[in-house]
């Protein structure tokens, strides 16, 4: 035995070595209930052998070629995608995660400003509370001040706008005008950095675990989309943890009338049973860089042909078993056993989400919403002390926005799993806080 690390900063060391349905087994003998999904990833469950078998069978038949070039498993996903995809985005990236995905649709969206003669339209403007990537253009673009520790003087950030906060909202928590507010932050944004300079908008529909699963007013996708296209700007969607079901919709976008030019997805996509992630584009978009001999250059690892074997089969079971429709009622029921179970709590300002992404905000004082001091590290103790009960949620925030614990369990989640989920949860906040 060496004493090698790993993981690079030591720690977490639970070791699964099974998991079926919505349970994870772990060597010590626990049983645990993945009330996230992993990294709110697993959504239709653990341990399905239609998908092992898909992954088997393409990996015996041709393993790895160039991802331009098509194999069976490329030509399923593409195909599988039609029933999910808007029918406005037409062109097709995938890659091996949610970050190589926005790092792609970001210099895609560039390449477009570019390629249609807006050459100083190089800033993409991103939300104060957001998270998109591991990568050091995803650590700038994201905001998420905790993920930047120790860059802060090498990593410059993006120009950003407020993201819709409902509850803490400046006018008021719930304010009648906070979707106003929040579009009214953002023209103010772009008038700052001179409209003609930006090329993009990346963005969160539903912001996950960096804020917690904040919904905006309905007022304001509409709004911003009429903004960006009023401004010649680009809007790219980070759908990386709300595509594909999570919030009860296909999209997230879906929950509004409106669709985006670049739309990007990972997680869910192959329900954690292989690596990928994608960027869909309208065809304006992919006729553009064509037209310009712009390229965009893949990854070794992009649309792997195993990875798209399992997405295939797992988009396929979605539709099959109707998970998206599931993940929205049961989505109603875990925000409604929330709301009960958290109604009076003196340390719980509310619970939130939409669909089976939900999350719980802890503070220490209700009336003023002030959280507790970061060092008491609430949200982490929540969640280990959950673990201790069975439960495994995730926790969010970003170090300035705390204390956060999402769910985003798979959509096979029955009623009686929602509330273990929701009783542990109770116990756990109160033995941490209460
Ligand atoms: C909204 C969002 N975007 C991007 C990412 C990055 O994806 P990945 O970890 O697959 O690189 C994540 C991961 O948590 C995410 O939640």
């Amino acid at each position: 035995m060496t004493d090698r690390a790993w993981p690079f900063i030591k720690g977490g060391n639970i070791e699964v070595t099974r998991a079926e349905g919505v349970y994870l087994y772990t060597r010590q003998g626990a049983k645990v209930l993945d009330a996230a999904g992993g990294a709110i990833v697993a959504n239709i469950g653990h341990g399905r052998k239609r998908v092992a078998e898909a992954v088997y069978e393409a990996t015996l038949e041709y393993s790895y070629v160039v991802p331009p070039w098509l194999t069976p498993s490329r030509a399923a996903l593409v195909k599988s995608l039609d029933a999910w995809l808007p029918a406005s985005l037409t062109r097709v990236h995938i890659t091996s995660g949610g970050s190589e995905a926005n790092e792609a649709a970001m210099k895609i969206a560039l390449q477009y400003q570019a390629a249609r003669g807006e050459k100083n339209r190089t800033k993409i403007i991103t939300r104060n509370v957001s998270y998109h990537g591991t990568t050091v253009a995803n650590t700038a673009a994201g905001g998420h001040p905790k993920r930047r520790r120790g860059l802060e003087k090498a990593i410059h950030p993006y120009p950003n706008t407020e993201t819709p906060y409902p509850l803490r909202c400046p006018l008021g928590p719930y304010h009648a005008d906070t979707g106003a507010y929040y579009v009214e932050a953002l023209r103010t944004t772009l008038e700052r950095e001179d409209p003609d300079t930006v090329a993009a908008l990346l963005a969160e529909p539903i912001t996950g675990s960096s804020g917690g699963a904040l919904v905006p007013p309905d007022d304001y996708w509409p709004a911003v989309r009429a903004l960006c296209d009023e401004l010649g700007i680009v809007l790219i969607h980070d759908e990386v943890m709300t595509g594909f079901g999570r919030t009860g919709a296909p999209f997230a976008h879906q929950h509004w009338d409106i669709e985006p030019d670049i739309l990007v997805s990972g997680k869910g996509l192959a329900g954690g049973y292989a690596p990928i992630g994608g960027v869909y584009a309208t065809e304006a978009i992919g006729q553009a860089l064509e037209e310009a001999s712009y390229p965009v250059m893949f990854n070794t690892f992009g649309a792997h042909p195993a990875a798209c074997a399992a997405a295939s089969e797992v988009l396929d079971i979605m539709i099959e078993e109707k998970l998206v429709e599931r993940a929205g009622s049961l989505g109603e029921k875990l925000s409604r056993s929330l709301h009960e179970a958290f109604a009076d709590h003196p340390h719980v300002a509310e619970s939130r989400g939409r669909g089976l992404l939900q999350a719980i905000e802890i503070v220490r004082d209700l009336e003023s919403l002030e959280p507790f001091p970061e060092e008491d590290n609430v949200t982490s103790r929540v969640v280990a002390k959950a673990l201790e009960k069975g439960v495994f949620f995730y926790g969010g925030g970003t170090g300035a926005v705390r204390d956060i614990v999402c769910m985003g369990p798979p959509f096979i989640i029955d009623e009686a799993q929602i509330n273990q989920m929701v009783s542990v949860l109770v116990d756990a906040v109160n033995e941490v806080v209460a």
